[in-house]
């Protein structure tokens, strides 16, 4: 079993993912730390803090943070709905947060544990940022990190960027050039990685958790039900998975902070211009039906309660 940490601001597709992760015999989830991202920290944490109810996990959540580094916020509310994962009737919380910030929890994780571990973060990455910069240390314990973020070739929150890096574009830049092995699931793999209602609407009958991502589908404004909904983040799960479904390419990839205009753009050097040492395998293809059968086969068999 694959130890992980999800790094994650939920988020509709992010529920998904990591209900595809914690059914996921092959993982471990040890931590899920929240950020910022699609609507406020309290409200992401509440949201991860109603699918462990839901799923009675014992996996604990620990908040992050509540800004960027240079202290903005957010908020893509209209996408996910005013709670961050509206549309489903989630029953009242009974599992509290622990008590230590998402930075030292994945630090005491870290320390802890025997074997490396993955980090996945599939939010804004100002909670790693924090972490590399306050514990360099702990870097020899990360496996290799597999982020939702990014694009390769034009964003979908300016013409540049996408949402994830262009909410924290200093932190991801501090990540993508912290030295460790990074993996980068960007915005055309979402584009390949769409499922349909219809799809889930075929397994809903089998669990809480296929209902629960039915109805949170019903209300996400990322697509349409017919036509398919991106799952972005659940692509950087599903890598961990079944990476053979993905076609890579070993690059440089530099995060632009600075022009106005293109604020946190990715820029992969898919051709090797610049010469410079690849820093990120760079996903620019995953099997659009090996995803899907990896998808629903994960939901159809998730336990639900
Ligand atoms: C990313 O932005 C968020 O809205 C999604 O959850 C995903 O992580 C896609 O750009
Ligand atoms: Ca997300």
């Amino acid at each position: 079993m694959r130890k992980i940490i999800i790094d994650t601001d939920p988020g509709i597709d992010d529920a998904a993912a990591i209900a595809i992760a914690m059914f996921s015999p092959e993982l471990d989830v040890q931590l899920i730390t929240t950020v910022s991202g699609n609507v406020s920290v309290e409200k992401t944490t509440h949201n991860a803090l109603r699918l462990m109810t839901l799923w009675n996990a014992g996996v604990p959540v620990a908040a992050g943070a509540s800004r960027s580094l240079t202290g903005m916020r957010y908020d893509a509310g209209d996408t996910h709905g005013e709670s961050g994962m509206d549309g489903f009737a989630f029953d009242e919380v009974t599992v509290q947060p622990v008590k230590l910030h998402a930075v030292e929890a994945m630090r005491r994780v870290l320390e802890r544990s025997e074997e490396k571990v993955t980090l996945v973060p599939i939010g804004p990455l100002t909670n790693l940022a924090l972490l590399f910069v306050q514990y360099p240390e702990v870097k020899e314990k990360i496996e290799e990190i597999v982020l939702m973020g990014g694009a390769f070739l034009r964003g979908n929150i300016t013409p540049a960027a996408e949402f994830n890096i262009y909410v924290d574009p200093e932190a991801a830049d501090i990540v993508f050039r912290s030295g460790l092995p990074i993996v980068m699931c960007g915005l055309e793999l979402a584009n390949m990685a769409r499922i349909t209602g219809p799809m889930v609407d075929a397994v809903r009958g089998n669990n809480p958790t296929a209902e629960m991502i039915y109805r949170l589908f019903e209300h996400y404004r990322d697509g349409d039900m017919e036509s398919g909904l991106n799952m972005f983040d659940s692509t950087a799960v599903a890598y961990l998975l079944a990476p053979e479904l993905y076609t890579t390419v070993d690059c440089f990839v530099g995060v632009e902070t600075a022009s106005p205009l293109t604020r946190g753009m990715t820029v992969c050097d898919l051709d090797n211009r610049l010469g410079r040492t690849p820093n990120v395998k760079v996903c620019t293809a995953v099997d659009p039906a090996g995803f899907q059968k990896l998808f629903i086969d994960a939901l159809a068999s998730a336990n639900g309660v």
